[in-house]
């Protein structure tokens, strides 16, 4: 595995590679990699010929007060880790090398930027979309991997990609959990013990609102405000929960389309995401 620090040495190193069709998949990650991330790194091996990961804490996608500081950073076990995967090309730059000094075009997706995770964190995903846009560019990947644990990045990045007719195919990997339901994050580590026993809840409320759905249930109201109180019972502290269409992710008042549950909860100072979508099989 090669690693390097500056978009020139990315596009040299992928120039050698890329020969005779070649195709490259992307991984972008912030590091502090843990199995839910390596499971989309295995998926960009098992389908492309040549894998990138990008391991970069973007500061443009954390707000004022946010812990882009104290964000975990552990580059040595994070290339490790990626070699162990059979990665072939780490990028893993600087912010000082990766933007210009003067930083100042943004990409902007008004609508849903602003909505759930948005509404709370300003400026969050016209942040993320601009990293990864810039990513996008340096690497000029075939397919680019995302999770689903982040369902309203995945949307919105996907969204981009074929708003601006970007030749990537945007995979999206479904989430790895702990044994109890919870959501593997980088973010996990700041709980406390207590916090930590009562987390699963909000797997635990997801999961229940999903049976009640598949035994036709249908009152949004109801659904959701059982995974509130299931959710705050464990000690959580709900910042939204919203039933919305797969397709435009905008609230459904009617369970009438492929829909997705979307939870941020506090437990502590911590705030945790996670989903679940909600399929009409029949
Ligand atoms: P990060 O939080 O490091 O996550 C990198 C990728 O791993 C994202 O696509 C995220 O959805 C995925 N991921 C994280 N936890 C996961 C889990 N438990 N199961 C499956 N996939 C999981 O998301 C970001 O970084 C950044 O916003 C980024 C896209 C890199 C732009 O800076």
């Amino acid at each position: 595995m090669k690693r390097v620090s500056t978009v020139a040495a990315l596009r040299r190193e992928l120039g050698k590679l890329r020969k005779n069709g070649k195709t490259v998949g992307l991984v972008p990650t912030m590091g502090a990699l843990h199995e839910g991330h390596l499971t989309l790194v295995r998926k960009a091996r098992a389908k492309c010929d040549v894998v990138v990961v990008s391991v970069f804490v973007n500061p443009l996608q954390f707000g004022p007060n946010e812990d882009f500081a104290s964000y975990p950073r552990r580059l040595a076990r994070d290339a490790a880790l990626l070699k162990g995967c059979g990665v072939d090309l780490l990028f893993a730059p600087t912010a000082e090398t990766f933007y210009e000094p003067d930083h100042q075009t943004m990409i902007v997706s008004p609508k849903v930027q602003s909505m759930y995770c948005g509404q709370y964190r300003p400026g969050h995903f016209s942040g993320a979309l601009t990293v990864v846009a810039k990513l996008f560019f340096a690497a000029r990947p075939d397919f680019a991997f995302f999770g689903k644990k982040d369902w309203q990045q995945a949307w919105l990045i996907e969204k981009m990609t074929r708003d601006l007719n970007w030749p990537i195919r945007i995979v999206k990997v479904p989430t790895v959990r702990g044994k109890d339901g919870l959501a593997l994050s980088s973010r996990n580590e700041y709980l406390s013990e207590a916090e930590r026993a009562g987390a699963p809840a909000i797997r635990a409320a997801l999961v229940a609102l999903e049976k009640s759905f598949r035994a036709g249930e249908r009152r949004v109201a109801l659904l959701k405000r059982n995974a509130e109180r299931t959710i705050e019972k464990a000690g959580g502290k709900i910042q939204y929960l919203e039933i919305a269409s797969c397709r435009t992710l905008m609230p459904l008042k009617a369970l009438d389309e492929e829909a997705v549950v979307l939870v941020a909860a506090f437990f502590g100072k911590t705030r945790l995401i996670d989903n679940i979508e909600l399929k009409n099989r029949r």
